[in-house]
């Protein structure tokens, strides 16, 4: 039996394994900085919300959201971070269940949810159309420190 709930501080440490499987899976594992101590920290925020997959296993999947402001609306909206499923425990519906409750949380409040997903990830767009997700495509720019350094410097 597959049971969706709400994470709280005693599941830090679980969630920093599978956020750093996940992290390992997209080849990203460099860039995970948080860890189980920081993550005690986050899942007290109000604003951070982790819903945690688990069967007689333990925690087998989750996603991760931030509420955040939504300046065109001057309301809120739920930012989807990671959405992750244990391999092993893929294509038995957890995913869609996890998608399942996000849509409920957001529902409370009638909150828009928004998220990324690789050009390249055919089975995630997949995945998300058929859940009635619209997709549309926008290119992301980043300006790391050291990007935005050297502009400073250049433009002094
Ligand atoms: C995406 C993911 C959470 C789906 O979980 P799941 O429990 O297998 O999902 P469900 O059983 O509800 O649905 C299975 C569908 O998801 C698809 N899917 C979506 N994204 C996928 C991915 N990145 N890798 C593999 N399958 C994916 C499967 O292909 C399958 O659809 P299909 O039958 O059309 O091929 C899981 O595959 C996963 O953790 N993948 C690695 C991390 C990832 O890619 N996260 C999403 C980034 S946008």
């Amino acid at each position: 039996m597959v049971h969706i709930r709400q994470a709280t501080t005693a599941d830090a440490a679980a969630l920093d394994d599978m956020v750093r499987e996940l992290a390992a899976h997209e080849g990203d594992l460099d860039h995970v900085l948080v860890d189980a101590n920081r993550w005690g920290q986050l899942l007290a925020r109000p604003d951070v919300r982790v819903l945690i997959a688990q069967d007689e296993s333990g925690p087998i999947g989750f996603t991760s959201i931030v509420r955040r402001i939504h300046l065109w609306t001057g309301g809120d909206l739920l930012a989807l971070d990671d959405l992750y499923v244990r391999p092993g425990h893929r294509d038995k519906g957890i995913g869609s269940q996890l998608m399942t409750a996000v849509a409920r949380l957001a529902a409370e409040d009638n909150l828009l949810v928004q998220w990324g997903v690789r050009l390249d990830n055919h089975a995630g767009q997949r995945f998300y159309a058929r859940l009635g997700a619209s997709l549309n495509t926008k290119m992301t720019a980043s300006w790391a420190p050291a990007q935005y350094r050297r502009h400073l410097a250049a433009v002094r």
